[in-house]
């Protein structure tokens, strides 16, 4: 029996695909590689010593997908492949809506007709939208502020009304707070393509001296020295957190959503002093005007996910940008070699 990870060679997926291996899960991968590329592939292979059976081939291709599941005997199915760029998809709704709908969709489809029910869900904390009520709960108040969060609350929805349709379904709605960090080899990291929009691979191309600068959005925040305060986690530990998630939906039909974020908070100058103090580099910065959609607070309260999972963010804020450091300076220039 195999587990089939869709966008397994993306920043997440790929940790996840090597901590199931060295479980002694059989992995199969679905990946079209709109954000990822064929090198991790590669790094897997390094670090494993399994070579990955991959699919090249995009959700929304009916017909190709039908192989996959026609070639091998799939257990599970653990779900990252979707467009995940906040202000892209503010620029191109639909391009999102049908990308992360339709091929979801698609792939429920597919399980269906196979009889796999078995689904971990790559969900995000950007569906509790602009609460300022921390720490947040499974069961706070839910709401999006942009086309990318409401495709993942959406999701949630259907997953749900998929659930009472059918109960023989077994569904884990995995809500990530912030991802950092990287795999202790500094084979596989985050590769963000273009400018990074997010603040931690954004640091590390500074410190590499592929940017100037950091540009510190707004210091006038509610927060102790004004500055956005988020809930930072290993991707690592954000890794585990899909493996015990799998064994809850190999055994327990039903659907949960859990919050995986270490359950504290840090601010945006927190994180360049923390940055500064693991790398040994000073890291120049300027404050600037606050990012549209931006809130001031959001970190997790994790109890749902350490009672019902067994599971708990383990790796401290030192070894998230440590880990991000190695990568960076692995790999100066991500998965592109030249
Ligand atoms: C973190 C903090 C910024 C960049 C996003 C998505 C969310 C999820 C995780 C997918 C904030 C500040 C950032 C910079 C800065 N992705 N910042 N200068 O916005 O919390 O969450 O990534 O699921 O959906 O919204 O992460 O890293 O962009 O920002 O000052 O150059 O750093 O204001 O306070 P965010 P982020």
């Amino acid at each position: 029996m195999a587990i089939l990870v869709t966008g397994g060679a993306g920043y997440i997926g790929s940790h996840t695909v090597v901590q199931l291996i060295d479980s002694g899960f059989d992995v199969i991968i679905i990946d079209n590689f709109i954000n990822s590329t064929p090198e991790v592939l590669n790094r897997i292979h390094t670090i494993t010593s399994k070579k990955i059976k991959c699919y090249n081939i995009d959700l929304l291709e009916k017909d190709k997908l039908k192989k996959v599941f026609s070639e091998n005997n799939i257990e599970a199915v653990i779900h990252f492949a979707g467009l995940k760029a906040v202000g892209e998809s503010v620029k191109r709704p639909l391009y999102y809506y049908h990308n992360n709908i339709t091929s979801t969709l698609v792939l429920c489809e597919m399980m269906k007709e196979y009889n796999v029910k078995k689904l971990v869900f790559s969900s995000s904390a950007t569906v509790y939208g602009s609460t300022e009520n921390v720490p947040l709960k499974e069961n706070s108040p839910l709401g999006a502020t942009n086309p990318y969060g409401w495709t993942k609350l959406m999701l949630e929805q259907i997953f749900s009304d998929l659930h009472t349709s059918d109960s023989e379904w077994s569904i884990a709605l995995l809500r990530y707070f912030n991802p950092v960090g990287a795999h202790e080899s500094g084979l596989i990291g985050e590769d963000p393509s273009g400018v990074p929009n997010n603040l931690t691979p954004y640091i590390t191309q500074v410190a590499v001296g592929k940017l100037s600068k950091v540009h510190v959005f707004g210091n006038d925040y509610d927060t102790e020295d004004g500055t956005g305060v988020r809930d930072y986690i290993h991707v690592a530990d954000l890794a585990n957190g899909h493996l015990k998630a799998l064994d809850k939906v190999l055994t327990n039909p039903g659907i949960n959503a859990y919050n995986l974020g270490a359950g504290k908070g840090y601010s945006v100058l927190a994180i360049i002093k923390t940055f500064e103090k693991v790398s040994g580099i000073n890291i120049p910065y300027e404050i600037t005007g606050r990012r549209p959609g931006d809130i001031a607070v959001s970190y997790a309260d994790p109890t749902k996910a350490r009672q019902e999972l067994g599971w708990v963010a383990e790796r401290t804020l030192e070894d998230m940008l440590r880990d991000s450091w190695n990568w960076q300076v692995k790999n100066k220039n991500g998965y592109n070699k030249s």
